[in-house]
């Protein structure tokens, strides 16, 4: 199978959207007819796969995706038994890491019971704060307790492989609001924490009617506390925003950052395939409706040469151990000629290591400035 692509399945509706959030998501009017969107998933897959060359001549009978992510939107609010159907009739090797996103306001539609035996062994659970003032802030449709119950519930069901996400920087947010938050995520000891810094989207809520987010010095303070936390707590740092206890490390995302293949089906889906000596990017419609109503039309883009370095690096240099040298040319097809004058300025900056495709301590700090260097 070329390159072992990732799977990425994305379910583009939610309860309400919140005013932070740039994904395709949709706050959902009626029930959604759930085993429409089925449908128009499997026959977007049906189309892709004998389309794409590097994909139609893949041999999945032999092997199957190894990574699968479900995400949203929320993919929790689609019944277990659609979920096990597309896992059934999609080709997904037998010891797969399987992620589904779940919201905690959803819990209440959901089995997590049903979810493990359709299939999903990871899930990934949007806490985001355990402050509910600051939820409601976010506009989230949980509090506290329902993810506290949730993590508890996915636990019984069987789950031993969960991700909490978080968000730091939060409206008003102080270090001791931001502390509070890691130590009640690492209370429930999940097994990976993802913790973003908030950004202020374009066009979200959130640009249009900007809350006051905590300052510079609060900021820089709530990072390297936040950091000290983690590690004192055994999570290792293994990406910008990602980590780990006992090496639960997200296989699919550790494909994206080594800018590894992946196909994406679903509405505003994308995906990123190699053939002969281009990659090219996919992309499905973002409405919901105009997906339905043609799943098999995707868009395809290739990515200039001139560009591959800047996109190669600004996934590689978010893993903390970046990648060895020859997985650029690996994954780009390039020579590393082609960028070894930047490559010697950084290293001489002290911004990027001699021996690996990845940054310093002090790169990571300024990762756009090293960034910068790859801008063609
Ligand atoms: C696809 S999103 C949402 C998953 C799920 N629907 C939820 O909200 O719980 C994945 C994660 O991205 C993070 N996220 C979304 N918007 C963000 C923003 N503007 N800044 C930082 N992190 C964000 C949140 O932590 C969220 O859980
Ligand atoms: S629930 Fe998740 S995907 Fe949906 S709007 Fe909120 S952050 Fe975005």
């Amino acid at each position: 199978m070329l390159n072992s692509p990732g799977l990425y399945v994305h379910f583009p509706w939610c309860i309400k959207k919140c005013p932070y959030c740039d994904f395709n998501s949709h706050p959902l009017k009626d029930d959604v007819d759930q085993k429409r969107y089925l449908d128009s998933l499997l026959e977007d897959w049906q189309v892709q796969s004998t389309t794409i060359p590097a994909l139609e001549n893949a041999d999945f009978s032999q092997d199957g995706f190894k990574t699968v992510f479900f995400g949203g939107g929320t993919p929790s609010l689609f019944k277990p038994e659609l979920m096990a159907k597309l896992l059934r009739q999609l080709p997904i090797a037998v010891d797969a890491e399987v992620t589904m996103e779940a919201n905690p306001g959803t819990q209440e539609y959901t089995d997590f019971e049903h979810y493990l035996s359709a299939g999903i062994n990871r899930l990934s659970i949007g806490a985001q704060s355990f402050q509910n003032t600051q939820l409601a802030k976010l506009g989230r449709v949980h509090n506290s307790a329902e993810t506290v119950a949730a993590v508890a519930k996915a636990r019984a069901a069987g789950f031993t492989n969960i991700n909490i996400d978080l968000m730091w920087g939060l409206p008003g947010q102080s270090l001791e609001d931001a502390l509070f938050d890691l130590e009640s995520a690492i209370a429930l000891s999940p097994q990976h924490i993802s913790w973003y810094q908030l950004t202020i989207e374009a066009k979200t809520e959130f640009a249009k009617r900007p809350p006051l987010l905590p300052i510079d010095g609060i900021l820089a303070e709530i990072e390297i506390k936040g950091n000290e936390l983690l590690a004192g707590q055994g999570y290792s740092r293994y990406e910008i925003s990602a980590y780990a206890k006992d090496a639960a490390f997200c296989q699919h995302n550790i494909n994206y950052w080594s800018f590894g293949d992946y196909v994406g089906l679903g509405a505003g889906a994308h995906g990123k395939v190699s053939e002969d000596e281009q990659i090219l990017r996919t992309q499905k419609a973002s409405q919901p409706r105009l997906y339905q109503g043609e799943p098999t039309k995707t868009s395809k883009q290739r990515v200039a040469e001139e560009q591959l370095p800047l996109e190669f690096m600004m996934n590689a240099l978010r893993l903390i151990d970046g990648t060895s040298l020859t997985t650029f040319t690996e994954k780009t097809g390039l020579d590393w000629q082609v960028i070894a004058t930047q490559w010697d300025g950084l290293v001489a900056q002290g911004l990027v290591r001699p021996d690996r495709c990845s940054t310093t301590e002090l790169g990571l700090r300024y990762l756009d400035t090293v960034l910068e260097k790859f801008v063609s």
